[in-house]
């Protein structure tokens, strides 16, 4: 049986997110510059972007720069968001004839300008598609994140439209960029590394984790599928018992 067909359909996760990891790795192993395998990167995003929007996943989101990458020396930084905006560019006829919609969440105002304004070209050139939502992960730390969350509920407290006793989990969930999206149920992490990286950390509480040894840029539809299919086994129980589970 092909690992597609192993997949049940019924329990897909709804919510798949995945930090992209090991390009540089994968360069070096072929004696090539690190941006030889960002470039590289692209054909993994979209293979994985494809499969999962097939199958019927809802959100897929991918961390693609984080806060922390600035750190980087300039000329990948130069490079990533070059790829970044060339590959947006190119892409957005595939995204419209596949229905998927574009979002960002991070602070993509600190981004270059050309990167900024592409990316929103594409977030409103494919706002009305509705199959799945590609989530690109874009300055993005889930401290910075939580923080901003933080931010706009003491503003809100501060003018008198929220009361602190109202604030709970819910309050503070729509107030995280992420507002309005179901959480991953699935965390992927490429390249053997098991480290979450400062990704969607209160999103994730639940989500199970899953961390294969492949490099990004080798990862492919079947990539995807053995991880689903890992998922699909596993016994999520939110605290529960095995046995409340399954009523044994
Ligand atoms: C991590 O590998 C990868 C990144 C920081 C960037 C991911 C970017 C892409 C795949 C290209 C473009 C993306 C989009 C969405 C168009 P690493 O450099 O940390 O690898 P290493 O750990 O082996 O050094």
């Amino acid at each position: 049986m092909d690992k597609k067909s192993q997949i049940n359909l019924e329990k897909l996760p709804r919510h798949i997110a995945i930090i992209m990891d090991g390009n540089g790795r994968w360069a070096k192993e072929r004696g090539m510059a690190r941006v030889f395998g960002h470039r590289n990167g692209v054909k993994a995003v979209r293979e994985a972007t494809e499969s999962a929007a097939e199958l019927g996943v809802e959100y897929l989101t991918l961390y693609a720069f984080s806060t922390e990458n600035w750190n980087r020396p300039e000329m990948e930084v130069n490079a990533l968001m070059a790829l970044l905006v060339d590959t947006i560019k190119k892409e957005i006829k595939t995204l419209n004839d596949n229905s998927i919609r574009l979002q960002t969440i991070g602070d993509i105002f600190k981004l270059p300008e050309k990167s900024r304004k592409a990316l929103l070209k594409a977030i409103e050139d494919t706002s009305h598609n509705t199959r799945m939502t590609l989530v690109l992960a874009l300055n993005y730390s889930a401290k910075w994140d939580i923080t901003e969350a933080a931010r706009k509920l003491a503003i809100q407290v501060k003018r008198g439209s929220l009361q602190p006793e109202d604030v709970n989990e819910d309050v503070f969930s729509n107030a995280l960029a992420t507002a309005g999206m179901p959480d991953p149920e699935l965390l992927i992490r490429t390249s053997g590394e098991a480290r979450i990286s400062n990704f969607l950390l209160w999103q994730i509480a639940y989500a199970e984790l899953y961390f294969t040894p492949t490099l990004w840029p080798d990862f492919r539809k079947e990539h995807l599928y053995d991880a689903i299919i890992n998922f699909q086994h596993r016994e999520r129980r939110f605290g529960k018992t095995s046995e409340q589970l399954t009523g044994s």
